[in-house]
């Protein structure tokens, strides 16, 4: 055999726990809701990190040159690249159930998306004034589409006390940069990484990573992004 069998993506995997623990915050804006025990093998899913390319892609002035990103399937930035085909057909049910939506206007991304970071200690002057990263996701599933629901999978095996994802109330015209000042964008919510713990909102919603300690200096952050378009 020409390849090696343990290097091939395994993309049956994907299988989603069929028990999760679902709870769901109001935060004042908009709902966020948390679900534990997301996939069945979570180490399968893990397993298949390493076989995916990590490129750097966020080489932009007011960025860090050693800040990774592999987003290789986000259609406007990563061109040329594979898509693994990873998905579990109960997934918009378990999404119908949780925003109470017609489960056939709900679509899902099949792919695999994991973004990956790391910092290094020039960041710490930014995240001591600054949110690293506060955004809303693109949406671009064409003109049909009325909407979009996030779903954020922790991937790493560990997270100290307080890494995870922020969420913030800011107005919906304001136009939300890399870095925003602590001062001017509020942080309303923040949601503890946990390795299996997926974090579902409408991808409207600003929010961002929140990574406070020094862990992720010393090991690569992933998360894995779901797409999930209304119709
Ligand atoms: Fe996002």
């Amino acid at each position: 055999m020409i390849i090696d069998p343990s290097e091939i993506f395994d993309n049956k995997v994907f299988v989603l726990n069929k028990t999760p623990i679902i709870e769901t915050i109001d935060t004042g804006p908009a709902k966020v809701t948390v679900i534990d025990n997301f996939y069945e093998y979570i180490d399968g899913v893990i397993a298949q990190i390493p076989k995916m390319p990590v490129s750097l892609v966020w080489d932009q002035e007011g960025n860090n040159e050693t800040f990774f990103d592999g987003r290789k399937v986000y259609r406007s930035n990563m061109e040329g690249s594979l898509i693994p085909y990873a998905f579990d057909h109960t997934l918009p049910n378990l999404v119908s159930n949780i925003i109470d939506f017609p489960v056939d206007r709900i679509r899902s991304s099949k792919e695999f998306i994991v973004n990956c970071f790391t910092f290094t200690d020039e960041f710490d002057s930014v995240f001591e004034t600054h949110w690293y990263g506060p955004h809303r996701d693109r949406h671009d599933y064409g003109p049909t589409s009325t909407g979009m629901i996030a779903i954020v999978v922790f991937l790493n095996e560990h997270y100290e006390e307080g890494e995870g994802m922020n969420f913030y109330d800011v107005p919906d015209d304001f136009v939300l940069t890399i870095r925003e000042r602590k001062d001017k964008v509020k942080q309303i919510y923040t949601v503890q990484g946990k390795k299996n713990r997926a974090v579902l909102f409408d991808s409207q919603f600003p929010h961002g990573q929140h990574t406070p300690t020094n862990q992720f200096k010393n090991e690569m952050r992933y998360t894995q992004v779901i797409f999930v378009p209304l119709y």
